[in-house]
């Protein structure tokens, strides 16, 4: 397996491009199942999950082409059993289900299973399809979906954690091909559920609300191709962001959208982080000395678990104490173990990190754990003194597009050792 190596301590400098967002384009890639007509989808980010997802499709009989960032699908004659392993490999797969069953009226898939960072259970997602008619049922590792009829249904889709943001893009994407209106309450506010909706939208599906608590999807009978340009991703912006404090540098960031970031930038700001806006650009540099700040994580538009890890960094960096709340994910502090390897003094309370803040990092071997983990590891490694080996580069190349070459570009000393 590949690895990075890491020589640390140096700022980064200079400007870096956000790529589309992975998990909105995973559901988006999805949704081509809906119709028979060819969609184009742009600014695709070039990552493992989007061939994984291309290789789903495929495998279920569309025709996937893929150019650059730009990917065309035709799903013109589809099935609706997904292969077993496929599908049982990624996560976000599961949000095939919905367009199946809205499209073909029956879906069977291979359950997901758990992952590194809590059980991550479907309850909720099958629950939203009960509630417009399907039949569920359980066997043999698979889930079956079925329904003679689909019939628009009011659902809540709140859960232990809030919101569930594959369950609500599953549901809406089955409710636009069934009959009657649908009204999801307590659905996902993220940006990625906003650009599923606006991805269907274009598509000829019904849907108002996107973005709030409550989302109306009336039915309607078929749907068409559509060519949509996904937003760009922005736990990537947070992540480049949060490299550039972590290391004292000053980096542009373009293409990312604000609007998104809010949550993040506000903590940052708060820990002393200067964050400035000329036109579409954004530079972020200290704005002095670090103040040490406590973070909990929440659905949108609260601070994204996806930048737990990585905000972790920033604080293990400053002197002083902050409490760092996980509030979606049970186990999602992997990266502790292996951050206390660069010197991070961490102790886990419940669902609580305190960081001892201030400590000197110096570089080491760690393992990833999972993608974000792996982004905290890259961010501390090119904070700390000396070399940082950070195995395991897959799960990186699973959600960051092209990460070695675009920190190389901000002046990192990042090097990609092919294992032999
Ligand atoms: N949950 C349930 N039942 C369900 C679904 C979810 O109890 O049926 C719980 C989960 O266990 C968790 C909470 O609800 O406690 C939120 O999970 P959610 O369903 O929102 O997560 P997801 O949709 O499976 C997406 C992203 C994750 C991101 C979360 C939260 C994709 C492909 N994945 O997962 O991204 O952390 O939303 O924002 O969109 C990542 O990119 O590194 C990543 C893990």
């Amino acid at each position: 397996m590949d690895s990075l190596s890491i020589e640390g301590g140096i700022p980064l400098h200079g400007e870096v491009t956000i790529s589309g967002a992975k998990n909105a384009v995973l559901p988006i890639m999805a949704a081509t199942l809906l119709t028979a007509e060819p969609c184009i989808i742009r600014r695709v980010p070039d990552l493992s999950d989007v061939k994984f997802m291309a290789q789903i499709l495929t495998s279920l009989g569309a025709e996937v082409k893929l150019e650059g960032n730009t990917l065309e699908v035709r799903a013109a004659r589809i099935k609706g059993v997904g292969d077993y392993d496929l599908i049982r490999k990624m996560r976000g797969s599961i949000c095939i289900m919905g367009p199946l069953l809205g499209r073909l009226r029956q879906a069977t898939v291979s359950l997901p299973g758990g992952c590194i960072i809590g059980a991550r259970p479907i309850n909720l997602h099958l629950k939203g399809f009960a509630a417009l008619g399907a039949e569920i049922k359980v066997e043999g590792g698979y889930v079956h979906a079925k329904a003679e009829r689909l019939t628009g249904a009011d659902l809540f889709l709140g859960g232990r954690a809030g919101s569930t943001v594959l369950g609500t893009a599953n549901v809406m994407m089955a409710a636009t091909l069934a009959d009657g209106v649908t009204v999801i309450e307590s659905a996902a506010c993220e940006p990625e559920v906003v650009d599923v909706a606006n991805f269907l939208i274009a598509m000829g599906a019904k849907i108002t609300g996107a973005g709030s608590p409550t989302i109306t999807i009336t039915g309607v009978k078929e749907l068409h191709g559509a060519d949509h340009e996904v937003i760009p991703d922005r736990i990537e912006a947070a992540t480049y962001a949060l490299a550039a404090a972590a290391t004292n540098g000053e980096v542009k960031i373009l293409g990312a959208r604000p609007d998104h970031l809010s949550a993040v930038f506000d903590k940052m700001r708060d820990a002393g982080v200067r964050i400035t806006r000329h036109g579409a650009a954004l530079t972020v540099s200290r704005g002095g000395d670090l103040k040490s700040v406590d973070v909990t994580t929440l659905p949108y538009s609260g601070f994204p678990t996806d930048a737990q890890a990585q905000m972790m960094v920033l604080m293990a960096l400053t002197p002083g104490i902050s409490i760092i709340t996980e509030r979606i994910f049970e186990s999602r502090f992997m990266h502790v173990s292996e951050l206390a390897r660069l010197g991070a003094e961490i102790d886990i309370e419940g669902p609580s990190a305190i960081v001892k803040g201030g400590r000197p990092l110096s570089g080491a071997p760690v393992m990833a754990s999972d993608l974000r983990a792996s982004a905290a590891l890259v961010i501390a490694g090119l904070a700390a003194r000396g070399t940082t080996q950070v195995n395991r580069v897959y799960h990186l190349d699973r959600g960051y597009e092209n990460i070695d070459g675009k920190l190389r570009q901000l002046g990192a000393r990042v090097a990609r050792v092919e294992e032999t």
